[in-house]
């Protein structure tokens, strides 16, 4: 494998259709995120029928665009990559059927990819092209509307080629579906990460009503559903109909509130409500991610995913008091795109560890190294 070598990436795991062309040295020459947001906030959350259609009516013209934007054509890549689970089955069909397409079609080789592993990929290749050492073993954790997983990564053999055990993970609800429940539970609407992490920074956190759960078995294991839970009831216990209507009816006049409007429609006691249940999730992620330092001796951490965007985690894993040294992906590369699944393609291109034609979606794909 030269350092030219080009892999054309392909995500279709959820409810974004993505396309990026990447190269050996990490570079970037394409990449196209077709976003479903609009589509799925009416219902407050990704329905897998509509992924699915509106996947198979974005792929075609999201991979050309990539290939134009790169000014490649089929002949000038090395590999083509596709997203092969964990994810919705139907959703995953379609970008794995296009990429067979084009890997028969063009003669280039299939590398499946696990899409836990792209997250990794994305912070890995943020370090290759900033010429930045990740110390090993490394903690990654993933958190996203999908995901919380936390695994211990160590290097393998070739280049970016990591082995990984899975140290803890979610029991219930991913951190990402906690942010949006307690969001349209307040009519904050889908997704709620975004608007929460904005909105709490004007609140004052109080200890209720949130509190990190105990974990019986594995104390490492994440919990997410008492959070939703803790918001329904809080609202429940009080008269909060107009406040959330008019949120609502702001959401149907704009697409996309500023903050002014957002805090015109949210009073203090909201404000409050949402700063502690960010602060409380903060400190469940933080106290979980000390807890596996000590325990492994891992020497950094490495965070990925949606929810990796949110500006409060960022600050308190990067703060100078965190036991380690704590990386994140540019926000771009934090949530679903293809340019980490062609980056986590090439060490298996070095490795000439290719898929087959009998690739399937892996709905419940795991990524621990047997
Ligand atoms: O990785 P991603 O794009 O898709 C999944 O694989 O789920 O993550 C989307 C999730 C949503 O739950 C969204 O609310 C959350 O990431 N998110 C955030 C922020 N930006 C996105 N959560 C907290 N703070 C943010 N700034
Ligand atoms: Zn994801």
């Amino acid at each position: 494998m030269t350092l030219d070598a080009r892999i054309l990436g392909i995500e279709t795991s959820c409810d974004e259709t993505a396309a990026a062309v990447v190269d050996a040295r990490g570079a970037v020459h394409a990449s196209v995120v077709s976003s479903q947001l609009d589509i799925h906030s009416v219902y407050g959350g990704v329905v897998p029928e509509l992924a699915s259609r509106e996947h198979l009516r974005n792929i075609v013209p999201v991979v050309r665009q990539a290939l134009e934007e790169a000014d490649c054509a089929y002949r000038d890549l090395s590999a083509v990559a596709v997203t092969a689970g964990p994810g919705l089955a139907g959703a995953l069909l379609v970008g794995i059927t296009y990429a067979k397409g084009i890997s028969f079609a063009a003669g280039i080789p299939l590398i499946g990819v696990n899409h836990l592993e792209g997250h990794i990929h994305a912070v890995l290749l943020d370090a290759m092209r900033e010429s930045r050492e990740i110390e090993f073993p490394t903690l990654a954790l993933i958190v996203s509307g999908g995901h919380t997983h936390l695994y211990l990564a160590e290097r393998g053999e070739g280049a970016n080629d990591l082995r990984y055990r899975l140290l803890a993970r979610t029991r219930d609800d991913a951190i990402g579906e906690a942010y949006d429940k307690v969001a349209v539970t307040l009519g904050f609407g889908y997704p709620g990460g975004p608007v929460i992490d904005k909105l709490a920074a004007y609140g004052v956190p109080a200890k209720e009503p949130f509190t990190i759960p105990s974990m019986k078995g594995n104390p490492l294991d994440f919990s997410f559903s008492g959070y939703k839970t803790a918001a329904i009831r809080w609202r429940e216990a009080r008269l909060l109909d107009r406040e959330i209507q008019a949120r609502r009816e702001l959401r149907e006049r704009c697409a996309a509130p500023t903050l002014e409007q957002w805090l015109e429609v949210t009073p203090r006691e909201t404000l409050d409500l949402l700063a502690s249940f960010q602060q409380t999730a903060g400190d469940n992620v933080e106290a979980n991610c000390r807890a596996a330092l000590a325990q492994t001796g891992a020497r950094s951490l490495i965070v990925s995913g949606g929810v990796a965007c949110n500006s409060a985690l960022r600050a308190r894993l990067r703060d100078s008091r965190f036991p380690a040294p704590a990386w994140f992906p540019e926000p771009q590369l934090s949530t679903d795109n293809a340019v980490m699944i062609a980056a986590a393609a090439f060490p298996r291109l070095a490795r000439k560890e290719f898929s087959g034609y009998s690739l399937n979606p892996l709905p419940g794909m795991r990524l621990e190294s047997e």
